[in-house]
């Protein structure tokens, strides 16, 4: 087991995924780059990470990764328009990107799972712990999830991952933890863990969401793991396999997740997010409610 005190200083987001859910939106663009509002969804997962304190952010790359490593850096052209007109409210929003924070990008060159992915992240993160966010999972800013990760792993020491509670209907849909209460009620010990499983076979309906903070042990175990649920690397058997010997690489935890949290990736969740976040805007809220009361209620 890897024992650190230095501050967790790095992020890992996957960006690699081939987004089918979404097509054909996704054929040319990541599904990361599609905008929740006036904002790409990857921006609000970085602000994230920067939030927590990690400023190193490493982007798992794929086929069309262009479009992402643009975001994050500087628009000359943009800039020198928008500074000429003197439209220093527009330059502010084109510049936030680019200097949010230090941005690495890696490719994956063949999408083999969520777990290679993170594996394409070794060289990078080294020996000490480091975090993943899921590039297509967004979580309310006003619902701080990976500050609280980061203090559970400095508590603990290995891996946690975040949990949330979800209709045992859907459970099919996710990562599924088989857990055990601590102290703390918003912290449990995870014992096993299994991908998807069918309603019957679910140990819980306590749901793995796109936040982890891991242990880099990790690396060595998916290393060794071998393709699973849809011959991909699976991220979740490499958790498992450390959720079930500690000496691999400490315990895994789970924070309880209770508050907004949105899976871009998919078209239904999407819409909720827009409008939610739209709703709840200052520049645009009030229109955009008033007009949504309208609706919902003459046209629906
Ligand atoms: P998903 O399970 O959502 O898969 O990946 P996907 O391919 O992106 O999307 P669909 O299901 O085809 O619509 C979860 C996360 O893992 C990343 C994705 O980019 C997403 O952030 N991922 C997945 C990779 O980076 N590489 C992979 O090989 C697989």
């Amino acid at each position: 087991m890897t024992q650190s005190r230095t501050r967790i200083s790095k992020a890992v987001i996957p960006a690699a995924g081939l987004g089918t859910r979404f097509l054909p939106a996704t054929k040319a663009t990541p599904k990361e780059m599609l905008p929740v509002v006036d904002k790409p969804a990857i921006q609000y997962v970085v602000e994230e990470a920067v939030t927590a304190g990690l400023s190193d952010v490493l982007m798992i790359t794929g086929r069309n990764k262009r479009p992402l490593e643009d975001h994050f850096d500087r628009n000359y052209e943009l800039e020198e328009t928008l500074t000429r007109k003197g439209d220093d409210t527009r330059l502010a929003r084109v510049q936030e990107s680019s200097d949010l924070a230090t941005m690495h990008y890696v490719r994956q060159g063949d999408p083999r799972g969520l777990g290679h992915a993170v594996l394409c992240a070794a060289p990078h993160v080294g020996d000490q712990p480091f975090a993943v966010l899921l590039g297509d999972d967004l979580i309310d800013a006003r619902d701080p999830l990976l500050s609280r990760m980061v203090e559970v792993q400095e508590q603990h020491g290995g891996s946690v991952i975040a949990l949330m509670e979800v209709d045992p209907a859907q459970i099919h849909l996710y990562g599924c933890a088989a857990v055990k209460p601590t102290e703390d009620e918003t912290v449990v010990q995870v014992t096993g863990l299994v991908e998807k499983p069918d309603h019957a076979d679910a140990p819980s309906n306590y749901a793995v969401i796109g936040r982890y903070v891991l242990d880099p042990a990790v690396f060595d175990v998916l290393r060794k793991t071998k393709p699973g649920r849809g011959g991909e690397i699976q991220l979740t058997d490499a958790l498992q396999a450390l959720a079930s010997d500690p000496d691999l690489g400490g315990p895994v935890h789970g924070v309880i997740f209770k508050g907004r949290r949105y899976d871009t990736g998919d078209r239904g969740d999407y819409l909720r997010a827009i409008v939610r976040l739209a709703c709840e805007r200052e520049d645009l809220g009030p229109d955009f409610r008033d007009w949504l009361r309208s609706y919902v209620t003459e046209e629906m």
